[in-house]
């Protein structure tokens, strides 16, 4: 059996754990909004056609803020298209998707929804097809108070009270030739510059993300963010982030090691931005935003070139396994232990598309394995990320060369004494026996093992069978005042719960 030690120590504190960390994103592709959060005719919906049973889940599965409208369709998306009487709204061709977009949820929808959901909007602007002024127009129509043209054609629609939208994307993936309106990072930069210093005009408590490079695949990342920043640091509060990964032919091993590949993904946007800061002179220390992030099989999507025009057609809906959750799980656990430059991030998507959720026409929603994780972590990740010395044992792949075994992360709650301890065994064969020293901590009580994985990592869950790969609660193999120890089986995903005293250590503010 393999073997992990770490320890734990309550003074060395990474930063609090940010909760936009646990941020969704709701596309209008596929069946994501028609279909998924909206559907009048299901007999879940509520009178404004916005599924119970989805609002629920996304409760459930702990979410705070989500990114809307897009994703590459916001790059040809006109708002106003999205807003007023429902019946006089028109029915576009959305060409990123080649859907027929209806209209039918725009604005308005979707922050009923972020109410009924409880999670905060972000919203993304098109800067592909339009420019400054629409931007402008947006902020205005959601943010300002009223006696202007926007703000009052908003209170005639129904809302006299600001939609008070804090978070805004400038654009999608401007750096992809696939998206409407692509530009080179200089143009970019220029435009999101501009844009951003008029939008502040009209708000100046909003939050703005730069588009980053779409991955770090990329041949321009690194560059792209170099030069966008050059223009856009002093006037944007993040810079995006965005990764899908998926296991290449039958390399379980890299694909295991999907977090590693996301770590250093970070790694080199923060050097970038702290470069760009240093030139500036600056102090700042820019946030992140890791606005799209999942496991997503691309070599399933044929694309949609030929596809006949309809209205939400079905795609890319994933049946993720508990191998695509163990992944998922630990890629969560790298965005929470770059918690103090990860600002925002967004498992893309929420339902449907790539999504721990899924819905069916006349059909209760239910949970893909992707989601436990997920919920799990938004759950119990509490207080502060903890700065862990890992003792693993290594192994080699190809895609990252020599990368750790076991995989840990730790939270603890000063004020509750609670700690949470996520753990990955990358191992497809063997067991890691992990072995928790608790250093600083007294009074601990080790409250439960959670496993996710070990036997079966191809299980699904589906639509007849939802809840046939569920976490199992496990053995805690040795309780000691010192220490504790717990399996971890091959390729699993695991939480382990302490309870210890509550104190305030490294924060000043006494028992
Ligand atoms: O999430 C699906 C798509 O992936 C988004 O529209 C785009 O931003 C990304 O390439």
């Amino acid at each position: 059996m393999l073997t992990c030690h770490v320890t734990l120590d309550p003074a060395f504190i990474i930063a609090p754990v940010e909760r936009r960390l646990f941020g969704s994103f709701i596309e209008h592709m596929g069946r994501c909004v028609y279909g998924g959060v909206f559907e009048p005719n299901h007999p879940e919906s509520d009178p404004d056609g916005l599924r119970r049973d989805v609002v629920d889940l996304t409760k459930e599965l702990g979410i705070t803020v989500v990114r809307y409208p897009g994703g590459n369709f916001v790059s040809g998306y006109r708002w106003e298209d999205g807003v007023g009487p429902a019946a006089e709204r028109p029915v576009r061709l959305d060409l990123a998707w080649r859907s027929i977009e209806t209209n039918a949820f725009g604005l308005a929808e979707f922050m009923t929804w972020c109410e009924r959901a409880n999670v905060e909007p972000m919203m993304a602007i098109n800067l592909g097809t339009r420019g400054i002024q629409e931007a402008c127009d947006l902020v205005e129509y959601a943010n300002h108070p009223g006696g202007t043209y926007w703000s009052d054609l908003r209170a005639e629609h129904g809302h006299p009270k600001p939609y008070a939208i804090k978070l805004w994307c400038l654009g999608n993936e401007m750096d992809g030739s696939w998206q409407i309106g692509h530009k080179d990072a200089g143009a970019y930069g220029t435009l999101a510059t501009e844009c951003a210093k008029a939008m502040r005009l009209v708000d100046p408590t909003i939050r703005l993300v730069l588009c980053g490079s779409s991955s770090a695949a990329m041949p321009t990342f690194g560059s792209w963010e170099t030069t966008a920043l050059d223009y856009a640091f002093d006037y944007v509060d993040y810079i995006s982030l965005h990764s899908y990964f998926e296991p290449i032919g039958d390399d379980v091993a890299s694909y295991l090691a999907s977090a590693h590949g996301m770590d250093s993904f970070i790694d080199g946007v923060i050097a970038t931005a702290d470069h760009i800061a240093a030139k500036k002179h600056s102090p700042r220390k820019l946030q992140l935003s890791f606005d799209e992030w999942n496991v997503w099989y691309t070599q399933r999507f044929a694309g949609r070139n030929n596809a006949e025009w309809e209205s939400a057609p079905r795609l890319i809906e994933d049946e993720y396994t508990v191998r695509d959750a163990v992944v998922v799980g630990n890629l969560l656990m790298t965005l929470l232990r770059h918690a103090d430059r990860i600002g925002i991030a967004c498992l893309a998507q929420l339902v449907n598309v790539i999504a721990p959720i899924r819905a069916e026409p006349d059909e209760p929603a239910w949970r893909q394995t992707t989601f436990y994780p997920f919920a799990l972590t938004a759950r119990y990740a509490q207080g502060d990320v903890l700065r862990l010395e890992i003792d693993t044992p290594r192994y080699e792949t190809k895609q990252y060369g020599g990368v750790p075994l076991t995989d840990v992360v730790a939270t603890r709650d000063a004020h509750s004494g609670a700690v949470a301890i996520f753990a990955v065994n990358r191992s497809q064969t063997e067991s890691t026996l992990l072995q928790v020293a608790f250093g600083g901590l007294s009074g601990v009580h080790v409250v439960e093992h959670i496993t996710y994985g070990g036997d079966h990592p191809a299980a699904t869950n589906n639509q007849s069978q939802p809840m046939l790969a569920v976490p199992q609660a496990s053995e805690v193999e040795n309780r000691n005042p010192e220490d504790c120890t717990v399996t971890l089986p091959p390729e699993s995903w695991n939480l382990i719960r302490l309870s210890t005293a509550s104190t305030n250590f490294g924060r000043g503010g006494g028992i």
